[in-house]
């Protein structure tokens, strides 16, 4: 019996690791290398909680998961002791209480990690005001550990700088998303609220790890069902199951709801009945979920009903909202993305032109959700001129997770590196330093409340974002929101460590090719300032000739301008003037002859001969930029190739072939578009840049495929 039982325990090891699909994400919790397990060991020797919740439960279970997987050995509760990890807060833990420890400037949501000497016994604490804190301590004392870091003589504080940290879901009711490049909705509303999915937990687990605290549910582009009675049910149990995780849910709402919904005659905000009804459905959704959020609202935007409907001002439109949601505490994120149909003004300017005028008109329980920069989430954007121009009013500030723009969840582009460049952008609103990250975490403007949104790249695939590298921008979204202040490397090497290995040569290998990725698809898609170059509908591929849809904004020769002088729109004040909506210093900069040529055709029509500070022509650098984000791509190949053997083959294979695929429709951009932009430039291609395999009207072909 005993040989038998020897066999199996001998088989049951030779089993194959693990197979890695990356559903696990960045909390794999895989065994540590020896000596590392050796070095936590003795300062993890068990988890010490008193009190009790369901966000604490869900700390100790982390910890409890986590410490056992790293450490292969399990790791419970326990007794003070040598190495005892003790977490709460002084409330509910007098061994907290009794150590005295500095938590107040830490708020509600921050941390502290300390080790120190409790009864006698070395030990690491994990205190915070509530329970939340706790949890997100938890997480980031694995973190501290998955990525190696040092934890014998922990002295960590850490509270996030913006209040709201939100994802946008665009899912659609029936399990599309809109801009959803990773299978399906991960809500089954048909299934809830008798049957709830054990994926909304490590969804729940994914978010808390980096500190986001609220999602919303829906497509702004909304179906007013989600605020019928039938699924504020379904709600209610999702709302149940993100809770312990300090998650609170949102609903995208329909400004048209008190018609189709409530069955009135009108949704205008300034009609008695249509404030009665709004109070009426927050009364309702509280009934059911004491701590919801509140509504996205996206309102006169492609389509989208709103205030204008019944000529009133978007913030007539978010008032009547707020003002039914601020009894119980709800919030209105109401979007800027508005440009009209009507409106013959430049796109660039018209939100701008529509909310600065309100500038202190919203309630206080409003932000004005404000896109990074003022077209539509496009591989690179000046920001959005609204930051730093509406000071009385909280500006929240939207990201979008999902590439949209970006080769979707084929190309490898690490999202962070954009994020990045918004938030440090200086507005020069109130002279040199005003960041956008500093208007968007209120500091600039003294708001005591703030936000950050990313629109989800979350979908029912197993590894949950169609592709691994995709993953790194959640994770990247959720820590900038928390401290704006990391930077984009850090939080690669921290996701690589974590996700991959922490083998420096690895990492030391891929940190840098990540940081690169993103200027790289600016290169092959749309140098030096052009923007919305893609084809029709799909937004994957090259369209720079599309010119006949029916909104003039909505075609690419719209944006690129390209004509036989030259190529770019006239943004200056002998053109649209979208150039003055920015801070005097930057209106100058922008359309004068010292403008950042990452941004010069997003400004200024440039002629094809213009000396650049090259010393090149204008024809001859684009030219070079499209071949350098090929040349990106073919780098980045090979070194993944050499990195074979060092990670798991699963993920290995997959994201060579997607590599594969990036390099094809790099080389597939480069081509369209400088093809295309031959047509009036008449100049041959420098050396160093590589002929196209194919004519323009085969890529004109193609793009019809899509
Ligand atoms: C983009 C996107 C739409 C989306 C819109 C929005 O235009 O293509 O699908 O609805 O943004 O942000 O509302």
């Amino acid at each position: 019996m005993l040989r038998f039982l020897t066999a199996v325990l001998l088989l049951l090891s030779m089993r194959p690791a693990q197979a890695e699909d990356g559903y696990d994400l960045w909390l794999r919790y895989r065994p540590m290398e020896a000596a590392a397990q050796a070095q936590v060991r003795p300062l993890a020797t068990a988890i010490v909680a008193q009190g009790a919740s369901a966000t604490l439960d869900a700390a100790k279970a982390e910890l409890n998961q986590g410490l056992s997987g790293l450490l292969n050995q399990p790791v419970g509760s326990g007794a003070v002791r040598d190495g005892a990890v003790v977490i709460g807060t002084p409330s509910s833990s007098p061994l907290i209480a009794g150590l005295k420890l500095p938590l107040t400037g830490l708020g509600k949501e921050g941390y502290l990690l300390r080790s120190t000497s409790l009864n006698g016994h070395a030990v690491t604490i994990i205190a915070a005001n509530s329970d939340i804190g706790v949890l997100y301590g938890s997480f980031a004392f694995l973190r501290l550990i998955q990525t190696r870091r040092p934890i014998a003589r922990l002295d960590l504080a850490s509270a996030p700088r913006l209040k709201f940290r939100l994802l946008n879901h665009w899912d659609n009711l029936d399990g599309t998303i809109e801009r959803g490049y990773a299978g399906h909705s991960i809500f089954d509303w048909q299934k809830l609220p008798d049957y709830v999915d054990p994926r909304f937990r490590v969804m729940a687990r994914a978010n808390a790890s980096v500190g986001i605290n609220g999602i919303s549910v829906n497509n702004v582009s909304a179906d007013v069902w989600m605020l019928s009675s039938l699924y504020l049910d379904k709600l209610a149990a999702l709302a149940d199951a993100l809770r312990p995780y300090g998650i609170r849910v949102y609903i995208a709402a329909k400004f048209s709801a008190p018609v189709e919904l409530g069955k009135l005659k009108t949704a205008d905000p300034a009609d008695a009945q249509v404030q009665a009804w709004w109070k009426k459905e927050a009364d309702s959704i509280y009934r059911r979920i004491p701590d919801f959020g509140g509504f996205v609202v996206k309102a006169n935007s492609e389509g989208q009903p709103g205030p204008r409907d019944y000529d009133r001002s978007q913030a007539d439109g978010a008032n009547v909202i707020a003002d039914a949601l601020a009894p119980h505490g709800g919030t209105v994120f109401w979007r800027a993305f508005v440009y009209s149909e009507k409106d013959p003004t430049d796109r660039a300017k018209q939100a701008y032109n529509e909310f600065k005028p309100l500038d202190g008109k919203f309630r206080d329980n409003v932000f004005v959700q404000t896109k990074n920069g003022a077209i539509d989430f496009q591989p690179r954007e000046p920001a959005h001129p609204m930051f730093g121009a509406m000071p009385k009013t909280n500006l929240a500030l939207e990201v979008q997770i999902t590439k949209e723009y970006l080769g979707q969840t084929t190309h490898l582009v690490y999202l962070p590196v954009l994020f990045k460049e918004v938030l440090d952008w200086d507005t020069m609103a109130k002279g040199k330093g005003s960041t956008v990250a500093k208007v968007v975490d209120g500091s600039l403007e003294g708001h005591d409340t703030s936000a950050m949104v990313g629109v989800s790249n979350i979908g029912d695939d197993r590894n949950w974002t169609g592709a691994q590298f995709s993953q790194a921008d959640w994770y990247g979204f959720g820590r900038l929101a928390w401290n704006p202040d990391l930077s984009a490397e850090q939080i690669a090497r921290e996701w690589l460590g974590m996700s991959f290995t922490n083998d420096p040569a690895f990492v030391s290998a891929l940190a840098p090719m990540m940081i690169k990725s993103r200027e790289a698809v600016v290169d092959y898609m749309t140098p030096l300032g052009l923007h919305h170059q893609f084809a029709t509908g799909h937004h994957y591929g090259p369209g720079p000739w599309v010119s006949d849809l029916a909104r003039p904004e909505w075609n690419p020769v719209y944006y690129n301008r390209a004509d036989a002088k030259g190529v770019g729109f006239d943004r200056t004040p002998t053109g649209s003037d979208a150039t003055s909506q920015y801070a005097p210093p930057l209106a100058k900069l922008f359309s004068g002859p010292d403008i950042p040529e990452r941004d010069l055709l997003w400004f200024q029509h440039v002629a094809w001969d213009h000396k650049m500070k090259s010393g090149r022509t204008l024809w001859d650098e684009l030219a070079l930029h499209y071949q350098s984000g090929v040349d990106w791509v073919r780098a980045t190949r090979s070194t993944w190739a050499a990195l074979a053997g060092q990670i798991d083959p699963e993920r290995h294979a997959a994201i060579s072939k997607k590599l594969a695929i990036q390099e094809r429709d790099a080389v597939w951009w480069r081509d369209a578009c400088l093809l295309y932009f031959q047509t009036f430039a008449k100049r041959p291609l420098p050396s160093g840049v590589e002929s196209p395999a194919k004519t323009l009207a085969v890529y004109k072909e193609r793009a019809l495929e899509w």
